[in-house]
């Protein structure tokens, strides 16, 4: 089990913006599961869905369910502008920084929005964000033990982020991703992040009763190592 006490992601370190229009099927998604982190990825999907009706994010770490928490609140309370104005403070992001609360790194997002943080990027996507914070529930906890107490078939889409990576985290075995299937609807779809190899992580969930959907790969690259993390992205079904 991970330690509750590490710092926190305040922005996402996963660039999947660009990710997200190569779904099909997104429209119908209506209950999502997922790992809270920065809360980015659930805040880029509501800014450009409405559809969705429910979203439970938990996370073992409590300073990450009370990052989610305290960015909701100022947003809900801020302008498009003023937001901007004051993300881009460097005082302001350097008092954070300071505290060592969060990652150094996940404050390095906010130069690159559209790939990172796209609500932010349009006054429309924002607000449309806004409007929608009612639907998210943010539970500290493990990802499994949180999810085995919903009913089979629920979710359309489980996000993962990269637990998957880290055997303390939430390993491959095949009874965790059991649970993970049955939680999810006839024509769902679990999102994996992943830093190890996205053909041998596909096997293992072909070999578990998932195919791919969408897949975006990325290896090591040294030029981009300053200011990206080599995340693949994988998009599965149930099989
Ligand atoms: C490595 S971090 C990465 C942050 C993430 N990439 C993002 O974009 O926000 C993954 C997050 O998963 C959480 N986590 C790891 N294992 C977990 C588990 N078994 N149950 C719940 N949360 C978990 C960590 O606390 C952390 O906030």
């Amino acid at each position: 089990m991970t330690n509750k006490n590490l710092p926190a992601w305040f922005f996402t370190n996963e660039a999947l913006v660009n990710f997200l229009p190569a779904w099909t099927g997104r429209e119908e998604i209506r209950k999502i599961y997922g790992i809270a982190g920065g809360g980015d990825f659930v805040f880029n999907f509501l800014a450009e869905a409405n559809q969705v009706e429910t979203v439970t994010l938990v996370d073992i770490r409590p300073l990450s369910c009370l990052t989610v928490k305290t960015k909701i609140d100022l947003f809900k309370r801020s302008s498009f502008t003023e937001i901007n104005n004051l993300l881009a403070d460097k005082v302001w992001q350097k008092s954070l920084k300071k505290t060592k609360q969060w990652y150094p790194d996940s404050f390095k997002p906010l130069t690159r929005k559209a790939e990172y943080l796209s609500y932010l990027t349009s006054e429309e996507k924002f607000e449309n964000l806004k409007k929608q914070f009612s639907k998210i529930k943010i539970v500290e906890g493990d990802f499994l033990e949180k999810l085995k107490s919903f009913d089979d078939d629920y979710f359309d889409l489980i996000y993962t982020s990269d637990i998957f990576d880290h055997e303390n985290y939430c390993s491959c075995r095949a009874e965790n991703l059991k649970l993970v299937r049955s939680k999810m609807s006839k024509n769902g779809s679990l999102l994996v992040v992943t830093q190890n190899q996205s053909r041998e992580m596909i096997k293992i969930f072909e070999a578990n009763g998932f195919q791919p959907k969408a897949c975006e790969a990325h290896c090591f690259n040294i030029f981009k190592a300053f200011w990206r993390y080599d995340y693949s992205f994988l998009l599965l079904e149930k099989i």
